[in-house]
């Protein structure tokens, strides 16, 4: 069988979790019709031990060495942020020729189009399915499943941290520091934990839901954001009393004057089903002409979760199932007509 060499640039949370998740189902991978190998990988620190075996793999300093590297067919990207070594790292692929799995929402978001066609002009696939929600297989249902229906709406809780911490901070009485301490220790939260409270991971998530929804490019700036760090125990309280939750919600709607992309704490029913999503966990919902709601739920952060998304990526490319980022060509990508926002 043929090989599919992979280069995992990023041994964090991600990137060691995608090494184990590789060795642990290796044989199963193989079914693709690819023996699926990691040849190289790149991180800050060297020396440090993150418990993974490394034999035979080859350590490079430097990721976008490691992404024009002769010994390297695939690049995973596992570093994070939406400029500096990351975007390097995927453009020097991408003109190398070679595919990219990512879960950088962050890179997505700002530089999605110009990615997207620098992929097209090399003929290789920039795959992105962990960059929103996790584990949960939300863009592969937007691009494949959904072809035949036209979608008004997408919205949802598309960040584990905040919603780790919303869920502890009503149930548990905790403060929010004491929180967002637990979802950075057990990997959740990102390697700013701003990006996560001040809700910018939600709009970058939401800004490539948009994309796909709606066949527009990714719009980051043209998401309005609020996040949760004003939020006190007195305001989930009240809203206890109410019979209300709060939670960070992510809203696309496609309206009249074009689309609005919003991300804000939003009181919801303790009835509703939205409410019921608590923890790490990640909510999506898509209305559309045809299945009317179909809501996606599952876990939306951490290691593992975040690994199956990447992993079933890599596998994809090895069984030569590869998909536009955002569903179509880039060059059908519409530039984004942006709403005004109306709060609702
Ligand atoms: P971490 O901060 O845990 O890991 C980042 C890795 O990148 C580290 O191994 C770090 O090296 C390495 N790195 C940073 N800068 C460089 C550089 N200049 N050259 C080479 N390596 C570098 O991040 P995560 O694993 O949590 O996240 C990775 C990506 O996945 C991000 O885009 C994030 O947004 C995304 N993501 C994360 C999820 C999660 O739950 N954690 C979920 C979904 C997506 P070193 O270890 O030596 O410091
Ligand atoms: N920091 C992100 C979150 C990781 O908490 O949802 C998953 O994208």
């Amino acid at each position: 069988t043929q090989e599919l060499r992979l280069g995992i640039a990023g041994l964090g949370t991600v990137g060691a979790s995608v090494i184990r998740m590789i060795a642990r189902r290796g044989e199963a991978l193989s079914r693709t019709g690819m023996t699926i190998r990691v040849t190289a990988v790149s991180a800050r620190d060297r020396s440090r031990d993150r418990g993974l075996d490394l034999s035979g793999v080859t350590w490079f300093d430097d990721p976008v060495a490691l992404a024009r590297s002769g010994e390297v067919d695939c690049v995973v990207e596992l570093i994070g942020g939406a400029e500096g070594a990351a975007k390097r790292t995927v453009e020097a692929a991408l003109a190398a020729g070679k595919p990219v799995v990512t879960a950088n929402k962050a890179l997505l978001a700002h530089h999605g189009l110009a990615l997207a066609r620098a992929a097209e002009a090399s003929g290789v696939s920039l795959a992105c399915e962990a960059s929103v929600a996790g584990g949960i297989p939300v863009i592969k249902v937007l691009r494949e499943a959904l072809a035949g229906n036209a979608i008004s709406r997408v919205y949802g809780i598309l960040n584990g941290t905040c919603n780790y911490i919303l869920s502890r901070m009503e149930l548990e009485g905790l403060t929010f520091e004491a929180c967002l301490k637990d979802a950075q220790a057990l990997g959740y939260a990102e390697a700013d934990p701003t990006f996560d409270v001040e809700g910018f991971d939600t709009a970058h998530k939401l800004a490539i839901l948009t994309s796909l929804a709606f066949g527009t490019a990714p719009d980051a700036d043209g998401v309005s954001v609020e996040g949760i760090s004003a939020i006190t125990p007195l305001d989930l309280r009240m809203a206890d009393e109410l019979g209300y939750r709060i939670k960070l919600l992510g809203v696309a709607e496609a309206t009249s004057a074009g689309i609005e992309q919003r991300v804000h704490p939003t009181m919801v029913p303790k009835s509703s089903a939205i409410a019921q999503v608590m923890g790490v966990t990640n909510a999506v919902t898509i209305d559309s002409d045809a299945l009317r709601e179909l809501t996606l739920i599952g876990p939306g952060a951490g290691g593992e979760a975040t690994a199956s998304a990447v992993v079933a990526d890599i596998a994809d490319l090895a069984a030569g199932r590869t998909a536009p980022a955002f569903g179509r060509p880039a060059t059908a990508l519409a530039p984004p007509a942006r709403a005004e926002m109306q709060r609702h």
